[in-house]
């Protein structure tokens, strides 16, 4: 028996069904297919019409607590990664324990945009390597489209909505579940990409919403650039710290940001493109659910299986980034 870790039990996901494509998108403001594509990888994203974050969070749970055959009171602890809460309070953690009968549980939200389900997923882990809980709940989720201008072509064309959801449990097996990580935020890069409106700092107002700063505002080339290093440096020094070469990953589960920062991330890690996680063309950037919706649609159609080592990478508004190294242990019986 090895050290106790936490590991991946279960993966769900939840995508609405209204879809945004490239082309519906020409109607809306100055851009067209051809662009969005080339400049991104996007070409289409998915639209919560009704109801709110914690209703993306609800399903991809349930659908999680279906695949491990457990109960919602089993669950000990849950953790909202996300910017786009229900509300900035009581805790959208909180409102999902109540929607789910999570009767059992306490909860709580983290921001970190981007990087939010490697923060959680990190955060969780500690409190189950502890033995201090059993079950713990990591969801990324954000309704993207609740703080996105629609009329600023810069940033409509790059976001949708999505929740996914993992259950850490402990394992004993030596080497498998979640191995290393290395996490990092840079406060100084917060300008590039923010919300104005609505905090503390600027109250919501008839001038804050003359002004338009309830809206995501990105300054795309210098989030790029940061994005390009930080996301490629992080995975490399994952890799380093643990002796893998390109060839002993099976999985690059890279944040879903921009198809350039993953070709990126990819080349410097010496993997192959095979090898990468990428479903942005259809969902577009998701924040904090892109990692989980990856591994989840991977795990689905059998490709994510026992043995296998996985780096996820991200980076985000903060700055934020990092990379979890983890060996999959969950026995896959989903045919590829
Ligand atoms: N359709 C058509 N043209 C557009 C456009 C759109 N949707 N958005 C911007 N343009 C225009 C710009 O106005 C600019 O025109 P100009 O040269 O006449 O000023 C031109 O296209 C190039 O814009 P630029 O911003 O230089 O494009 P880019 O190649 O940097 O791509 C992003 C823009 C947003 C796709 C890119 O910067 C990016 O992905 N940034 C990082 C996003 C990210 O990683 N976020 C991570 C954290 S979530």
């Amino acid at each position: 028996m090895g050290k106790r870790r936490a590991t991946i039990t279960a993966v769900g996901h939840y995508v609405p069904e209204k879809i945004l494509s490239n082309h519906d998108l020409e109607k809306m403001v100055d851009t067209n297919d051809e662009w969005i594509r080339t400049r991104t990888g996007i070409s289409e994203r998915r639209i919560l019409e009704q109801g709110a974050t914690s209703d993306l969070c609800v399903r991809a749970i349930e659908s999680l607590l279906a695949q491990r055959k457990i109960e919602a009171t089993d669950i000990d602890l849950i953790i909202v990664a996300t910017i786009t809460p229900d509300m900035f309070f009581p805790a959208t953690a909180c409102v999902v324990q109540d929607k789910i009968g999570a009767r059992n549980a306490w909860g709580f939200d983290l921001s970190a945009a981007c990087s939010g389900f490697l923060y959680a997923l990190v955060t969780g882990a500690q409190f189950v390597e502890s033995g201090v809980y059993s079950k713990v709940i990591v969801v990324g989720a954000d309704k993207m489209s609740s703080i996105i201008d629609y009329t600023d072509r810069n940033t409509c064309i790059l976001f949708g909505d999505a929740a996914a959801a993992v259950l850490l449990e402990a394992t004993e097996e030596e080497g498998f579940g979640i191995l290393d990580h290395r996490l990092y935020s840079d406060g100084s890069g917060g300008s590039g990409l923010h919300m104005k409106g609505g905090g503390s700092l600027n109250p919501a107002s008839h001038e804050t919403i003359d002004r338009r700063m309830h809206y995501v505002y990105q300054d795309g080339k210098a989030v790029y650039k940061a994005a390009i290093k930080g996301m490629a440096d992080v995975s490399a020094e994952v890799m380093e710290r643990n002796n893998l070469k390109g060839n002993d990953i099976a999985w690059l589960v890279p944040h879903q940001a921009n198809l350039r920062i993953i070709d990126a991330t990819a080349e410097r890690m010496g993997l192959d493109p095979s090898k990468v996680m990428i479903n942005i063309d259809k969902y577009g950037n998701t924040t904090a659910a892109t990692i989980p919706l990856c591994l989840s649609e991977w795990w689905q159609c059998g490709k994510l299986k026992r043995g296998q080592n996985i780096v996820l990478s991200s980076f985000g508004a903060g700055y934020t980034w990092g990379a979890v190294l983890i060996k999959w242990s969950l026995v896959n019986s989903a045919k590829p």
